[in-house]
């Protein structure tokens, strides 16, 4: 009785940590999925794929086009539209994504 009591109370308490996993679609993803799609797989091969991809790597170069370090226009009048809790929401739903599968 207790043990099964022990498994229905730690069953319980993964589930939160399950869904913190796989976040929410963001609102504000419209204004990245045109070029990099709702799931991070590019419309375009001109246009880098995001799904799958490290989330420090995703932050960092999201802070290089914003300060113009990296210097692609269109990038960052995108991202000057997002505050900072917007852009990290698309950041980690982005870094959950599913890569596409390779084409040889
Ligand atoms: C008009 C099309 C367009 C829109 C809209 C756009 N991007 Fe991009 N994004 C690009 C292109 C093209 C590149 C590659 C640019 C370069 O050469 O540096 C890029 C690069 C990136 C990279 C770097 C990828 C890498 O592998 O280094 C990240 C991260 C990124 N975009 C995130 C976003 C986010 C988040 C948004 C929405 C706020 C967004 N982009 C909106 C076209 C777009």
């Amino acid at each position: 009785m207790r043990l099964s009591l022990y498994c229905a109370f730690a069953a319980l308490m993964a589930l939160p940590a399950a869904w913190a996993d796989t976040p929410a679609k963001p609102s504000k993803i419209g204004l990245c999925a045109a070029c990099h799609g709702a799931d991070g797989r590019a419309s375009t091969p001109e246009i880098p794929n995001l799904a799958g991809q490290n989330l420090p790597y995703l932050r960092g170069a999201i802070a290089q086009y914003k300060s113009g370090k990296r210097d692609f226009p269109a990038m960052r009048s995108a991202l000057g539209m997002l505050n900072a809790a917007e852009i990290d929401a698309i950041a980690r739903w982005y870094a959950t994504r599913l890569p596409r599968p390779a084409t040889p």
